[in-house]
């Protein structure tokens, strides 16, 4: 499973390298407005810097929401780096633009995906990635992780090679789950990925560890 850190933020993400786990990054506009980045020049060249610190996809989504803008859009995204990935959002001129961008060779992660259905359309579009929001249909007293697997299952049915990368991944058992899934990709903050080196027996059993080694070495 690829881990993917889900930020705009460029020490979370030198962090997330360092460690030597990460496969790419995924950011939407909220992601971008938190850093403070306003304007098309100093969002471009956020996106550069992201590109230049990671070795992998990263997601940078258009704002424009009819066809000629998020072709626009996402044709000037591509050209800033070979990483970039066109996140478009799951409308119907955003599936359109996923299959001009698919015929073009240029990489899209379709998002805002909360059904199967939406799903299959940005598969059959020919999107590199679908995003199903785990967390935020959580939020509404449905069953995220239900759809991970209905879109893993549908995915391995057909052989789409649509990678499903789930997103608004919160917490460490969420991550589990879409591993066990089988979900392609999961993109979520470091606190997540950090958070899964923790445990108390680990900590516990290092302690006892040195103090035993320090006994007869000191
Ligand atoms: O990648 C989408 C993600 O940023 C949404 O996460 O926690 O805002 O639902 P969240």
């Amino acid at each position: 499973m690829k881990f993917f850190i889900d930020t705009a933020n460029l020490k979370d993400i030198q962090e997330a390298v360092e460690l030597g786990v990460l496969d790419g990054v995924t950011t939407n506009p909220s992601l971008m407005a938190k850093e403070g980045i306003k304007g098309t020049d100093a969002v471009m060249a956020h996106y550069k810097q992201i590109c230049e610190l990671v070795d992998g996809d990263v997601s940078a989504e258009v704002i424009a929401t009819d066809y000629e803008g998020i072709i626009r859009e996402g044709e000037a995204l591509a050209e800033l780096h070979p990483n970039i990935v066109v996140k478009v959002p799951m409308i119907r001129d955003g599936v359109k633009a996923i299959r001009y961008f698919t015929d073009k060779g240029i990489k899209t992660n379709c998002t805002l995906i909360f059904s199967a259905g939406q799903a299959l359309l940005a598969a059959k579009a020919g999107a590199t990635y679908v995003s199903p929001f785990v967390g935020r249909l959580d939020d509404i007293g449905a069953d995220g992780m239900q759809l991970i697997q209905q879109i893993v299952d549908i995915f391995s049915n057909y052989g789409y090679p649509t990678q499903v990368l789930a997103a608004s991944v919160r917490h460490i058992p969420h991550l589990i789950q879409c591993a066990e899934l089988g979900a392609d990709v999961v993109t979520c903050p470091l606190n997540v990925i950090t958070g899964l080196l923790n445990h108390p027996l680990t900590d516990k059993g290092l302690a006892t560890f040195l103090a035993d080694h320090k006994k007869v070495n000191s």
